[in-house]
């Protein structure tokens, strides 16, 4: 058996989303800014697309850019707020992905703005009095923080966040590629200036992404070149990757329920499986909370062992491919900034499982054992 349970990393393209591509790198190859028809039909795919995605998510087409990526487009919304409207202040989390904390250092780093950082408890739950008292102190504001976190699964409440930037006139962009296609995002109700999707993310091709940003937004184009995606976004489009990410995502919201139920049930049993198997065994973050973590992620937390340091390549051996990550404290190597920001202890062991709906209980039982016998403490 050869298990993948790092859906949170990418997941496996669906055939039906291939299917939908294929056309387009064989038959329809013409450039979609071309004039003539081979570039025309392409022209028409693409914003038939962007459509597509638009419905989904309760706006308008022309508020829908597509990107390389969840990182372009968490870059463009950033850089663009600050350097397009003048703002010179953002907040964010220390639990955001590097997409967002990176960029955000950079500016600061540069003088382009000062940055604050939200409070959060030992669980990973922000603190949303800190929010408002900061955006008291400051009018004009960039608000980052993303939807649910890659590492752990915690949810932000993201509509009560989006209020509060209301409130004080704040910009607020939201990183959702981890629950873009895994749950339902109604623009209408949200009050969010900007939101991302990376279609790799939900059985979609790589290298494929949008943001959605507010209309009333004038951003400005974070890749300079032609004038392709109404000036925002230079660079001939990535035409079979927007044909995948918007099947993908069509996908996505017609099974989601279906496939909601399956992964949570798969989830729910490696919980108690693992909880039952394993001997000091926690559970880093909300993860292990039904309603206030990702559906898709279980962050498992190891007592300290001899095979900590051995603990991923262990789960390799045995055909088991997931992610972790310590909560270093030297800094010196790759550690989880996610997991330190934590006060994790860095001598346990951290495993980040994550499923898809191509996962089964045969799987999640196989896994399930073979942590237990790495442990040493399956019952006889
Ligand atoms: C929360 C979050 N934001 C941004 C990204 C970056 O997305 P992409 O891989 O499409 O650049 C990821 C990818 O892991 C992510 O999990």
């Amino acid at each position: 058996m050869r298990v993948y349970l790092d859906n949170a990393a990418t997941t496996p393209l669906d055939k039906e989303v291939f299917d939908a591509m294929a056309p387009y790198m064989l038959e329809h190859f013409g450039n979609p800014s071309s004039i003539h028809g081979h570039g025309r039909e392409v022209r028409a795919a693409i914003e038939k697309a962007r459509k597509t995605i638009a419905n989904l998510l309760h706006t308008s087409p022309a508020e829908i850019f597509f990107t390389s990526g969840g990182t372009e487009a968490d870059n463009t919304a950033i850089v663009c707020t600050i350097r397009a409207l003048g703002i010179k202040h953002a907040i964010t989390s220390r639990l955001e992905h590097h997409a967002v904390l990176h960029t955000l250092q950079m500016l600061e780093k540069k003088g382009e703005l000062s940055l604050s950082y939200l409070r959060h408890n030992a669980q990973g739950v922000l603190d949303l009095e800190h929010l408002e008292e900061l955006l008291a102190q400051n009018p004009q504001t960039l608000v980052s923080v993303m939807h649910a976190n890659n590492e752990i699964g915690n949810l932000n409440d993201i509509e009560a966040i989006g209020t509060i930037c209301k409130q004080h006139n704040a910009v607020f962009h939201a990183d959702t590629v981890q629950t873009m296609g895994h749950y339902r995002h109604d623009l209408q109700k949200l009050n969010a200036n900007f939101i991302v999707g990376s279609a790799h993310k939900f059985h979609g091709p790589k290298g494929v992404g949008f943001l959605y940003a507010d209309a009333g937004i004038k951003v400005q184009p974070l890749i300079h070149g032609g004038s392709q995606e109404r000036n925002m976004r230079g660079g001939t489009e990535n035409v079979y990757g927007i044909i995948g990410l918007a099947k993908a995502l069509e996908i996505a919201y017609r099974d989601m329920a279906e496939h909601q139920q399956h992964i949570q049930g798969l989830k729910d049993r490696l919980i108690h499986k693992l909880k039952e198997q394993v001997e000091g065994l926690t559970f880093n973050g909300l993860s292990a909370e039904a309603d206030k973590s990702l559906y898709t992620v279980l962050s498992v937390s190891l007592p300290p062992s001899d095979i900590t340091e051995m603990l991923l390549f262990s789960l390799d051996i045995n055909k088991i491919s997931a992610s972790g990550g310590s909560a270093c404290s030297s800094g010196a190597n790759a550690g989880s900034h996610v997991l330190e920001a934590l006060g994790i202890d860095p001598n346990r062991g951290n495993i980040r499982f994550s499923f898809s709906k191509y996962n089964t209980p045969e799987e999640i039982d196989y896994v399930a054992a073979k942590l237990a016998q790495l442990y040493k403490k399956v019952p006889a």
